[in-house]
């Protein structure tokens, strides 16, 4: 389907299909919404998928008009029954990428193969640093001066896939991981809009090697953007 705001992608062809997978707020897509009602991403969010039934961001996706589907962890027995379920319901929306927008669960293999190429997600730490949880207390606690978000293809190993994009953000005097967590996600909001247009216009893919490719060119370190304007975060706190 086609909306006001849809531009065409890769060479001119449709919008891509995008599967969003969340647990929570959904800032993030609100981030992908933004930009795709602006005319600025050439996407159509096809479902967004939550693992919570009280999900903020199943709201966004109705008010922007886009199909919610609730598959809650707590109905299967494993992991791997979830996923199975989870893979089988994508897989009806045809989704030529799945984004990973705050989804807090752990994806087994046969999952991420299904989609294997086809899978990106943020997190909110400057990986290789910090894979997993509480990224933000884990960078105040280790006196880093610089902290952020970044955006990488999904692989078996925890937010261990190929780097894609990277937003850093000072770390400021008298910091807790709450002021430290919004001016990442200022950031967040930042980048993984414009790593899924790399995407959706066929920039960006990941090799046969494993290795991401942008431009045709092997990607060796994720792209750099520095937070250089104060962000309404910093402001308030
Ligand atoms: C973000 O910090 C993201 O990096 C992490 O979970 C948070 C989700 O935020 N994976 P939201 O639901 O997009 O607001």
């Amino acid at each position: 389907m086609t909306r006001p705001g849809d531009v065409a992608g890769r060479d001119g062809a449709a919008p891509l299909p995008v599967a969003v997978l969340i647990s929570g707020d959904g800032s993030n897509l609100q981030a992908l919404i933004d930009a795709q009602q602006a005319g600025e991403l050439p996407i159509d969010i096809r479902v967004v998928v939550s693992n919570r039934g009280d999900a903020f961001g199943l709201t966004r996706a109705e008010r922007a008009g886009i199909q919610t589907r609730v598959l809650s962890h707590r109905e299967f027995p494993t992991r791997s029954a979830y996923d199975a379920a989870l893979a089988l319901l994508l897989g009806g929306f045809e989704p030529g990428l799945v984004v990973l927008a705050g989804f807090m669960r752990i994806l087994t293999p046969e999952l991420v193969a299904s989609f294997h190429g086809r899978m990106l997600n943020i997190h909110p730490s400057l990986l290789p640093r910090y894979p997993g949880l509480h990224t933000h207390q884990r960078a105040l606690d280790a006196g880093d001066t610089e902290h952020g978000a970044t955006v990488h293809f999904v692989t078996d190993e925890l937010d261990g896939g190929p780097g894609l994009l990277q937003a850093r953000v000072p770390v400021l005097p008298g910091d807790d991981a709450e002021r430290l967590a919004a001016r990442v996600l200022a950031q967040e909001h930042r980048i993984y809009p414009l790593a899924v247009h790399w995407f959706a216009t066929g920039r960006l893919c990941l090799g046969a090697d494993g290795q991401a490719m942008l431009d045709g060119a092997p990607l060796t370190a994720p792209v750099q953007i520095d937070a250089v304007a104060p962000t309404p975060a910093d402001r308030a706190g």
